[in-house]
């Protein structure tokens, strides 16, 4: 395989407050995990998959994965992360196999994010060699704030992008990004880009939302329903 997409799934989903990590709560009947695999064993080109989750969950992830992936297409590897999502994304890489060379790093909390949205992202990178970024537009209007809470400025609305996943990568650049990140960065095109990489940014998808919170929680069963419809 030429592709590879690492799926980080190690987060505590405290935010969530349901009780269980946050990949392993249920949508509608099914678990955020099960649902973002959909996705992308729903992309039209193999790939290598590596799911990445706290070591509690190592032994159900791996018998969820056996039991979704079916006859497989794409090889799936279940692996344990770190205390951040960037050691997370970093144990994900150690399992990439030697024949990728496009990686794709996503967020799990994103169940809904359309096959198309990885076709595009690694599509993208392939054609550039640059890092891609699924991103939309920002509706609210944004401020900048001091500590005391007071508004210092608005920011312009139209220079901004909220960030999606997947974030895309050509791998022997991503692998020596990782392998020279000191600090903790936002996301991976963050650290991709302190490596002097270009990044450029890709039409993203709103159902590519991130669960994080019980309102999107809600939000989330109500696609999920509608889908099942
Ligand atoms: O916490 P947040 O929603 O920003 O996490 C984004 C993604 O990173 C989630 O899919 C979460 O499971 C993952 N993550 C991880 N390891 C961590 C923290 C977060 O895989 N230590």
């Amino acid at each position: 395989v030429a592709r590879a997409v690492v799926v980080v799934a190690a987060g505590s989903g405290t935010r969530l407050a349901q009780g269980a990590p946050k990949a392993f709560v249920e949508v509608a009947g099914r678990s955020i995990l099960e649902r973002s695999l959909d996705s992308i064993f729903a992309t039209s080109e193999p790939m290598q998959v590596v799911v990445v989750v706290p070591l509690a969950m190592l032994a159900p992830s791996r018998l969820l994965v056996s039991r979704v992936a079916g006859p497989a297409r794409d090889h799936v590897a279940v692996v344990v992360g770190g205390a951040s999502r960037q050691a997370s994304v970093a144990a994900g890489l150690r399992e990439i196999v030697p024949s990728v060379e496009t990686v794709l790093v996503h967020d799990c909390a994103r169940p809904f994010t359309p096959a198309a949205q990885f076709e595009l992202v690694a599509s993208t990178v392939e054609r550039t060699g640059h890092g891609v970024v699924p991103g939309l537009p920002v509706s609210d209007t944004i401020k900048r704030v001091s500590a005391t809470a007071e508004v210092v400025e608005t920011v312009d609305r139209s220079e901004l992008v909220a960030m999606q996943t997947p974030q895309g990568f050509p791998r022997a650049a991503l692998d020596a990004a990782y392998s020279a990140a000191e600090a903790e960065h936002t996301d991976d095109a963050a650290l991709f880009a302190a490596r002097g990489h270009r990044v450029i940014v890709v039409e993203g998808d709103p159902v590519a939302f991130k669960i994080t919170t019980p309102w999107d929680l809600r939000r989330a069963e109500t696609i999920a329903r509608a889908d099942a419809d």
